[in-house]
């Protein structure tokens, strides 16, 4: 176990690249610490005692809908009631959570979704990331010595990236959906107008985002409110001594939302692209050089992509390709781990958990090398996830030691994280499913309002590598794969999954958490299909992290200080941090539908369904 240096590691990439196939050195594949891929797969058909199960999922006969806030899963369940598909609610879940989670759902943001169509019979990965402006150029944020402009890429109008929501779930409705655009949007049309109560993790938000938030007029006076009715300055205008953002329990009017909703729901797809919303957006992000333009809005195409395929055990995992490196690295990682008898080992243990990290510790290195928007940079997505090259990196893989990062390559520490993206996930009875993940990246984005439309607006360019080498929001680093250039779409880690077994639809999952969400993902599926777990405890389980730089091994509390003693033996620096993840997942089994929704959000929630109206 010697090859964990630089130039061989490149060395494998490049051959990668070129070839996707390595072949397996007879000293690899006879080494006890590794087995072959090709080991015998058995746990297609997963078996639970429930007499040991301490959570629960819910659980349905006609659907199920998983998401981080309870309102959005009620609009999602009722369409679902009313008789749409698992689109139709898919639909109504995206524009809800964009009135009521506004720190992460979202219409002038992008993403990410996955639907498994059974009428078609086909599955299809519908990309709706966003797409830096034509204006936009490699070194943006730099100035004149090449350095970084600190905040340019997150906090400003050159940070937003020309948004991909509307035209999403407007064309999978169309696509495959079965109700009208105005009926699916009328739940998330009615919260706006009528408002919701700011639940104390949305006020918590408020607060710790003020400085961010109150930078912008027109956010301003949406999240804030007069500290005393004596005061009479615009919201818009008045000083920070006057003002604080809305707290728990509070209600939460969205009336520029409201009349927004109203214009797409009417329009379509160009009441947001074209027209008023258009203009505004442009106007708002109009500083002294414009960097959104309204050809920018019209011009805004989706992808529909073919989903990134892989297996594990026996089960057939569908996730996004790039431009998000969600899909390919979760299946090169889950490659890597199916030849360790994880099951033995036991959930939390060093073993397991280490395994884990040098998975991941291999998958992020390549991450910030081989992945990009494949329309610009020849990403070698099918040599990534191939069970051959996970034989020939699994070498790089001490079973009982773990590799310091810097035998890899040297990168960036991480500077801020942040973790504000959102996952839904929904099922029907007639075997169709939806797994969305969308974002504005950092919490509320870029914080900026577009004056007139509610609509806040994200910072997704900050996913761009915004210089070679140097590390973004998630502490990622990137290099030339991922450089800023007009039209392209910027990397993500964005891991919508459904998981088919026996070629039928079984689990559809994913999970907010910048970085962190691919490790997520992958917990989530091995607590499942290794473990055992339900989906309501794989959920709640606690999570393990590495992403090659930083350095280090993060897990959540609850790992034992035995396990985490054994873990430093290994060479691990391991550290303690706040929870990671919120997973919602649906599941098929036994002909009836399940449904968990992280605990680590308590807003959240899934609702089963268990009769139509
Ligand atoms: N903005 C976070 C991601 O796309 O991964």
């Amino acid at each position: 176990m010697k090859n964990r240096n630089p130039s061989i590691r490149k060395a494998v990439a490049t051959c990668l690249a070129l070839a996707y196939l390595l072949p397996i050195p007879a000293s690899i594949a006879q080494s006890p610490a590794v087995q072959s891929s090709s080991a015998p797969q058995d746990v297609a058909v997963v078996k639970y005692d429930n007499s040991f199960e301490i959570f629960k999922p819910v659980w349905g006969l006609k659907g199920m809908v998983a998401t981080e806030q309870h309102l959005a899963t009620q609009a999602g369940a009722e369409i679902l009631r009313q008789g749409g598909n698992a689109v139709d609610a898919a639909v109504a879940v995206g524009f809800a959570l964009a009135v009521v989670l506004p720190n992460a759902g979202n219409l002038g943001g992008g993403g990410f979704m996955l639907i498994h169509d059974s009428a078609k019979s086909e599955s299809i990965a519908l990309d709706f990331r966003e797409v830096a402006p034509a204006s936009a150029t490699r070194d943006m944020y730099l100035d004149d010595k090449g350095n970084v402009i600190a905040g340019k890429s997150t906090r400003t109008p050159y940070s937003v990236g020309v948004p991909g929501t509307v035209a999403g779930l407007t064309q999978a409705l169309s696509e495959h959906g079965t109700m009208p655009l105005a009926k699916v949007m009328a739940p998330a049309i009615k919260l706006a107008t009528e408002g919701f109560r700011v639940s104390p993790v949305l006020a918590e938000q408020f607060n710790n985002q003020r400085t961010h938030l109150e930078r912008w007029p027109a956010t301003k006076a949406i999240f804030f409110k007069h500290k005393s009715p004596a005061s009479t300055c615009r919201l818009e205008e008045c000083p920070a001594a006057e003002i604080e953002p809305y707290k728990s329990g509070d209600l939460l009017i969205q009336k520029d939302l409201a009349h927004s909703l109203n214009l797409i729901a009417q329009h379509g797809a160009k009441g947001f692209y074209e027209g008023e919303i258009a203009k505004n957006i442009v106007r708002s992000l109009t500083d002294s050089v414009s960097t959104m333009t309204l050809a920018d809005l019209s011009n805004y195409k989706t992808v529909k992509r073919k989903p990134v395929e892989g297996t594990y055990r026996g089960i057939k995992i569908l996730s996004m390709p790039a431009p998000s490196s969600g899909g390919i690295h979760l299946i090169q990682m889950l490659n890597l781990l199916e030849r360790y008898p994880l099951q033995d080992y036991g959930f939390g243990s060093a073993k397991s958990i280490h395994l884990m990290a040098e998975s991941a510790r291999l998958a992020y290195a390549d991450r910030a090398e081989h992945l990009g928007d494949p329309e610009f940079f020849k990403v070698p997505g099918k040599g990534l996830v191939s069970k051959k090259y996970a034989d020939s990196i699994s070498p790089l893989i001490n079973i009982e030691k773990s590799t310091p990062s810097k035998n890899i390559k040297a990168g960036q520490p991480q500077n801020y994280e942040s973790d504000q993206t959102t996952h839904f996930s929904v099922m029907d009875d007639r075997g169709n499913v939806v797994s969305t993940t969308y974002t504005l990246n950092l919490n509320f984005g870029s914080g900026i309002v577009a004056g007139g439309t509610g609509i806040l607006l994200n910072n997704e360019m900050d996913d761009f590598s915004i210089k070679p080498g140097v590390a973004n929001a998630f502490g990622l680093v990137g290099g030339d794969a991922n450089a800023v250039a007009p039209g392209k779409r910027p990397l993500s880690s964005m891991t919508p999954v459904i998981l088919m077994r026996d070629g039928q639809p079984w689990i559809a999952t994913g999970s907010p958490g910048g970085a962190r969400i691919i490790t997520t993902v992958l917990q989530n599926i091995v607590n499942v299909i290794d473990f055992k777990m339900n989906i309501a405890e794989a959920a709640s389980m606690p999570r393990m992290h590495h992403q090659w730089l930083p350095d280090f091994l993060r897990v959540e509390r609850g790992i034992s200080p035995d396990t985490i003693e054994k873990l430093k033996a290994m060479g691990h620096d391991v550290k303690v941090m706040p929870t990671m993840g919120r997973v919602q997942t649906v599941q098929y089994e036994n002909k009836q539908f399940y449904g968990a929704s992280d605990p680590r959000n308590p807003d959240g929630s899934a609702i089963g369904i268990e009769q139509k109206k």
